[in-house]
């Protein structure tokens, strides 16, 4: 599946109608087709293009922008072992040893059930758990070869589903309210932004003639 499905293209169309502007969706929505797909697959993104009115080429240019949004498919979790420095003086490093042999995959690729991918990451604040790893951005430390495995065994057997959803997508945390405020009073704000930029700008402008004039004067 790559365009929305029915039920997502409601949620799209939710999420559209909670923000004045429809191209301030595009991030909602990559990360509801991302949760559909499990990435943003070609025809996902010119689908969000068309619902919020940019080109695809827009669409791939913000994705591509963020970790979190994936261009190209990755497994259902995304395993992500720490190496940085704290990290690495408690063990980061043999961690992700460990899980490359475990997996049986490098950082980088994917199991070949498609069920996991390894990654080696920077410091994802969460040092206080040192050695640790990311799975679908939530946290798990400290870890070692034996909490490992378990880890990557209760995840294969879905003991985790609530915990870690699959593709680990934002699009669980669902909006249900836009701003807290009118479309009138977004437009009247916009307009008084315009005029006081308009002012500075002319105001600049006449300094500039000003000191031309002076200097021609001297
Ligand atoms: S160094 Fe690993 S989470 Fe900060």
């Amino acid at each position: 599946m790559a365009r929305f499905s029915p039920e997502n293209l409601a949620h799209a169309r939710l999420l559209l109608s909670l923000y004045p502007e429809p191209r301030s969706a595009l991030l909602p929505l990559c990360h509801l087709a991302q949760a559909q797909d499990g990435w943003l697959t070609p025809e996902a993104m010119e689908q969000v293009a068309e619902l919020v009115g940019v080109t695809p080429a827009e669409v791939l240019g913000t994705a591509s922008f963020y970790d979190m949004l994936h261009t190209s498919p990755v497994g259902t979790y995304l395993i992500g072992v720490c190496t940085n420095l704290a990290c690495l003086l408690a063990g980061g490093e043999e961690l992700l040893r460990h899980a490359e042999r475990s997996l049986g995959v490098a950082p980088g690729a994917t199991t070949e059930d498609g069920m996991f991918t390894l990654e080696e990451v920077e410091c994802v604040a969460a040092c206080d758990r040192a050695p640790c790893a990311a799975v679908n951005w939530r946290y798990f430390g400290p870890l070692g070869p034996d909490a490992f495995d378990e880890l990557v065994g209760q995840l294969r057997a879905g003991a985790l589903a609530a915990e870690v959803p699959a593709h680990g997508v934002l699009s669980r945390v669902r909006r249900r309210r836009g701003l807290a405020t009118t479309t009138e009073e977004v437009a009247a704000e916009r307009r008084a932004a315009d005029e006081e930029r308009a002012a500075r700008a002319s105001a600049k402008a006449a300094e500039a003639q000003g000191s031309g004039d002076g200097g021609s004067r001297s």
